[in-house]
């Protein structure tokens, strides 16, 4: 045998054996146990904790505003999508019933014009609603900028929830 080729085969060798040392030293314990990866992965997604905690949770304890929204165009808006998630405020929150919330169980407001232009802005991309008849389902459009910006009689700047109940617009 050539002696390149024998020097080949002993490069080889040694590299077959370096990986087969390596995987067996830098493959995770539970890789395998299952199928083709980690095991351990499935227990550590069950153990991570939870944001939301879904209109179910919500409406135990704000059955008034529930029914408000049900019964208005923000029905089928999930409470979380307007006040962040709120697994904290539902697990504790019940504990200070009329009572001040402290500052890490206090959701989001969104009070501002920007947080109701997030879904009412007019967008050229979307397709306009032509007739009532056509699509129902569409979210209106307004422009923020020029849709009631102002109370025209003392010139006060005007937020969208001081005309709309965002419970029930
Ligand atoms: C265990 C009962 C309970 C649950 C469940 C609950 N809340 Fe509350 N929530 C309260 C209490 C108590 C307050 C404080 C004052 C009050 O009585 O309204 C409050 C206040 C609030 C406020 C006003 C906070 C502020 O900044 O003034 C918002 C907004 C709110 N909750 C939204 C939610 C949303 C959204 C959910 C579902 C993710 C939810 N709540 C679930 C009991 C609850
Ligand atoms: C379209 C966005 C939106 C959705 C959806 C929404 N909220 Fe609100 N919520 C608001 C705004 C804005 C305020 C602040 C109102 C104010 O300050 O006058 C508010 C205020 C509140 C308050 C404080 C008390 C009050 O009446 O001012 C509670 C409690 C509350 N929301 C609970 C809920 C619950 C429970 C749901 C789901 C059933 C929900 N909200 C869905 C926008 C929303
Ligand atoms: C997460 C998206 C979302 C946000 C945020 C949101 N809305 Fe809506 N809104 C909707 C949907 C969906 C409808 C129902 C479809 C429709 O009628 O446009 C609706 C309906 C409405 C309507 C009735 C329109 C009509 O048909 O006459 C008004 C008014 C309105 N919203 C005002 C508000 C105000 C004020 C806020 C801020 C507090 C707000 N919305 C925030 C999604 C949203
Ligand atoms: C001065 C009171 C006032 C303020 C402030 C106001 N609106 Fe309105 N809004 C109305 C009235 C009245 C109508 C119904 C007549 C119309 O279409 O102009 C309306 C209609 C709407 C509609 C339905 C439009 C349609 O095509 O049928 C949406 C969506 C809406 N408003 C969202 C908003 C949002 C978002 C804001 C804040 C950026 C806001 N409004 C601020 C009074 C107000």
């Amino acid at each position: 045998m050539p002696q390149q080729i024998k020097r080949l085969i002993v490069a080889f060798a040694f590299f077959i054996l370096l990986f087969l040392v390596l995987r067996q030293v830098l493959k995770p314990s539970s890789f395998g146990d299952l199928g083709h990866y980690r095991a351990d992965a499935i227990q550590e997604n069950i153990d991570s904790e939870l944001h939301y905690a879904g209109i179910d949770n919500c409406s135990k304890c704000h059955e008034d505003i529930h029914m408000d929204k049900a019964i208005g165009f923000h029905a089928n808006l999930n409470c979380e999508v307007c006040h962040g998630p709120g697994m904290k405020h539902v697990l504790y929150a019940g504990n200070f019933t009329d009572r001040q919330l402290p500052d890490s169980l206090l959701l989001y407001k969104p009070v501002g014009r920007s947080d109701c232009a997030v879904c009412h802005q007019v967008n050229a991309a979307r397709i306009k609603i032509l007739f009532d008849t056509i699509d129902n389902s569409m979210i209106r459009q307004i422009d923020a900028m020029t849709h009631n910006p102002v109370n025209k009689r003392t010139n006060e700047k005007l937020n969208c929830i001081d005309c709309h109940n965002p419970h029930q617009p």
